[in-house]
């Protein structure tokens, strides 16, 4: 087969569902069928698919230029999407440095970390090129990102050699809505790596209040914001990795608007250019963006993908958040959550270890991975498309599934654990 796919046994996979053209909530099958997508291309439609108002931006925007590199040249659509960023994101981070998906948003993080303190010149700063991060993260395939992954899931083992080695702390527990208890024993675990490790230590990178991939694990604001006072501390920076939380997905534009506070640096994808391209966002704050600023050209961000900043990319993302600003997305997040509070949080049955919901983002977690076999296939035969892995089931909808779609979805997996 010339086509190599993702996360596959290509010797053994059934063959993929084929989709001839797509709108709405709705991927319509070669054959005839029609699918609701219940996980938005991996989370990252979040207007639906072949949304006419983007539609008619794309077309203008290719009839002027669809790609002009940013090294010593400039436009307006990469200007006014950073301007519209830097307005929209947590109070601060006033820089935006573009990629092209979200694996290198988080490479640019944490390169921008490590030099930000090479850049001080100061004793020591030049030994701060490790990264803390969480059991249960997910953060990219790329190296960098990859080293920062859970090690198991992330499968350091197989790439030992190849990853930089990075210092990891348990996830924080108990979920959303956890007690100060709960939080307190994980926040002593990162005080204490902290005291051993911030000599050699750049940056803690999280995903904020929920890690998506690596098990669905949501976890309170407070944790937050007390490893924020850590960090500083101690001379560490923090990442906000949004890639999957970004717009709307835990029910706030930015899960960090949950927390009051501002990282020093924040990774946007997925949601930001809405299914249409691929393309990221680094933004940070003033104290990182000067540390760049020197007489010295070899204090300069070294980085610069071909496409960061595309034109068509930028558009696309200007355009997106015209949308969800003007259809009032996060009032529809809303209502998504509480149908799925209602509808996800009722599923029980032998194997349902638990059930949660954030947002416009609805878990079932099974006790074992068996006893998801064959639940693809059971929601396509019911007009629905599912992606389980691991012990998960989920949904994370385009916000334009309406209230009957949601329920079709939450009907499928409820019968599918009764
Ligand atoms: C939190 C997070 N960071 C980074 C990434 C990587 O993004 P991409 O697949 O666009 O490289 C993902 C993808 O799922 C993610 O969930």
């Amino acid at each position: 087969m010339s086509l190599w796919y993702p996360y596959a046994q290509m010797k053994t996979m059934s063959p993929p569902l084929e989709v001839a053209s797509a709108s709405g909530a709705v991927l319509k099958l070669a054959d005839g069928r029609e699918l609701i997508d219940a996980i938005s291309s991996w989370w990252c439609v979040i207007h639906g698919y072949n949304h006419p108002v983007i539609n008619a931006a794309i077309t203008e925007q290719m009839s002027q230029m669809s790609h002009v590199m940013l090294g010593g040249l400039t436009h307006e659509p990469a200007r006014k999407l950073a301007d519209k960023l830097v307005a929209i994101s947590p109070e601060g981070l006033n820089h935006v440095f573009f990629g092209d998906s979200g694996s290198v948003g988080v490479e640019i993080a944490l390169k921008m970390a490590i030099q930000y303190h090479k850049n001080q010149d100061t004793p020591g700063s030049h030994a701060k090129t490790q990264i803390i991060a969480l059991k249960k993260a997910y953060h990219g395939d790329t190296i960098g990102a990859m080293s920062v992954c859970d090690p198991v899931e992330g499968m350091h083992s197989l790439f030992s050699g190849l990853l930089p080695q990075q210092i990891f702390v348990p996830s924080p527990i108990g979920g959303f809505d956890s007690t100060a208890e709960d939080t307190q024993d994980n926040l002593m675990l990162l005080a204490d790596t902290l005291n051993k490790c911030a000599r050699t230590t750049a940056a803690f990178i999280v995903e904020p209040l929920m890690q998506a991939a690596g098990g669905f694990n949501f976890y309170s604001p407070d944790y937050l914001r007390e490893a924020r006072k850590l960090c500083d501390a101690h001379n560490v920076l923090m990442i906000f990795d949004e890639v999957a939380t970004g717009f709307g997905r835990t029910g706030s534009l930015f899960a960090a608007d949950q927390t009051g506070i501002t990282p020093d640096i924040m990774v946007l994808g997925k949601g930001l250019t809405a299914g249409y391209s691929g393309h990221s966002a680094t933004l940070a704050t003033d104290r990182v963006y000067e540390a760049f600023l020197s007489d010295d050209p070899a204090k300069s961000f070294m980085h610069g993908p071909t496409f960061m900043g595309n034109p068509m990319a930028c558009k696309i993302a200007l355009t997106s958040i015209e949308l969800f600003e003007a259809e009032n997305r996060l009032a529809r997040i809303g209502q998504i959550e509480a149908i799925l509070k209602k509808r996800i949080r009722s599923i029980t049955g032998q194997a349902v270890k638990d059930t949660r919901v954030l947002g416009a983002t609805g878990v079932v977690e099974a006790k074992d991975k068996a006893s998801l076999k064959g639940i693809q296939d059971f929601a396509a035969e019911r007009g629905v498309w599912l992606r389980p892995f691991e012990t998960y089931a989920y949904t994370m909808p385009p916000y334009v599934i309406s209230d009957e779609q949601l329920h079709k979805v939450c009907d499928v997996l409820e019968v599918w654990f009764a």
